[in-house]
């Protein structure tokens, strides 16, 4: 038995998700391009659900579910203000969402009926459990969520700041939602079907991929891509930080991919959005920053920006803290861990790989007055 390291390579499932063939990623046959340009992330979520886009009725239902189930249980909101002030976002959304499992009296009914009702419920509540952190950690109440939103992305906004978020901002935070929803057996997405696979329930699934994505290689690298942007302050400071990154062989942050060797079709659109953002802010130093890292790391070493490059600096034109970019990351992969968590039980079999053993040759025990 010989391992592969970090599983490159490897078919480890089928489904019928999402797919990344030749650098091209198409959510159940729907190319990223097309669906970032033209759908809402309600439709994206409906069509990773259920195999097709919706139509107006049945979007229209959608849209109604999720602002009814967008309350989190009082308890959840209590527990929240309990965690320390300084506490990782990423780990209170964690540890919120498991303890969501613990207020719904149907968390371990395994029917498909109750499954699709439980993603839908945590599709409306991972935004409002992040807003309400947010605003909790600033000693603010929460906000209600709103009973008529026309949108998550609008809800999540209005959630956050207590005021009615603009078209632009909701525009821009939906196209991101869009652009994260799925994508294919990343490391979250595979966690979690790890976890369900054991029959263990929807809710233990999720809790599973947002520990999975709050590291930085995977989601977490959108919050270290704005830390080194800040740290680099200034244009004039890019090219010495960048080289002496490169020269002691450190990562930087939102570049490279396992998947993708020739770019990420996902980073375009974060691109294009960055530098939109900037010139409606009147403030293009982040995006003309990241335009001036992406030159020197493409050139030099043939790395180019993964989807969380540019996503950092569209979410500080919006004026989202740093700390809510992996959070609202998980807002929008809910959707595609739960369409893989449903596809997982629809076809089940327990995930059990091998490993290479390469501790010690058989020892004979040692009675300890004899160590
Ligand atoms: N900066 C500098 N060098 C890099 C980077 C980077 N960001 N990424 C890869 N390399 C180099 C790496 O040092 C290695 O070089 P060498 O062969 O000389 O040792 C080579 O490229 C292959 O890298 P790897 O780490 O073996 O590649 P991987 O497939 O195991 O890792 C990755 C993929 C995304 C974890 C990695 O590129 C990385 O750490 N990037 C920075 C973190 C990041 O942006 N993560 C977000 C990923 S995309 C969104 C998501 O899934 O959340």
């Amino acid at each position: 038995m010989t391992a592969t390291k970090g599983l490159e390579g490897i078919v480890a499932t089928t489904s019928s998700v999402s797919s990344i063939v030749d650098g091209v990623l198409t959510y159940r046959g729907y190319d990223i391009d097309d669906l970032a340009e033209n759908a809402s992330f309600e439709e994206v979520a409906y069509l990773l659900w259920f195999g097709k886009l919706p139509n107006a009725s049945e979007l229209e239902q959608l849209k109604k579910d999720l602002n009814a189930n967008a309350s989190v249980p009082d308890a959840v909101i209590q527990q929240l203000k309990l965690y320390p002030k300084n506490t990782n976002s990423m780990a209170a959304l964690r540890t919120a969402v498991s303890s969501l499992a613990l207020y719904d009296e149907e968390a371990n009914d395994m029917s498909r009926e109750s499954n699709v009702r439980k993603a839908i419920k945590l599709q409306a509540q991972l935004p409002a459990i992040v807003a309400a952190f947010a605003r909790i950690r600033e000693g603010k109440e929460p906000v209600a969520p709103k009973a008529d939103a026309g949108s998550i992305a609008e809800n999540f906004l209005y959630m956050l700041t207590g005021e009615q978020p603009n078209k632009i901002a909701i525009e821009a935070l939906e196209k991101a939602l869009v652009l994260h929803a799925d994508h294919e057996l990343n490391a979250s997405t595979f966690a979690a079907r790890v976890t369900v696979a054991t029959l263990s329930d929807i809710y233990s699934g999720v809790t599973s991929a947002i520990g999975a994505l709050k590291g930085p290689l995977h989601g977490g690298a959108n919050e270290a891509v704005m830390a080194m942007l800040e740290e680099i302050g200034t244009i004039d400071n890019v090219e010495s930080y960048v080289q002496n990154k490169l020269a002691n062989k450190e990562k930087l942050m939102g570049f490279g991919h396992r998947v993708y060797k020739n770019g990420d079709p996902r980073a375009k659109h974060l691109q294009k959005m960055s530098q939109e953002l900037g010139k409606i802010t009147g403030n293009l130093n982040w995006y003309e920053m990241s335009i001036k890292i992406e030159d020197i790391v493409t050139g030099q070493k043939g790395l180019k920006p993964n989807v969380d490059f540019y996503s950092a600096s569209v979410y500080t034109s919006l004026e989202i803290p740093r700390d809510l970019f992996t959070p609202i990351f998980a807002i929008s992969r809910t959707s595609g861990w739960t369409a893989h968590i449903l596809e997982q039980y629809e076809n089940n079999r327990l995930i059990r790989p091998r490993a290479e053993y390469t501790g010690p040759a058989t020892q004979k025990y040692v009675p300890i007055e004899k160590r």
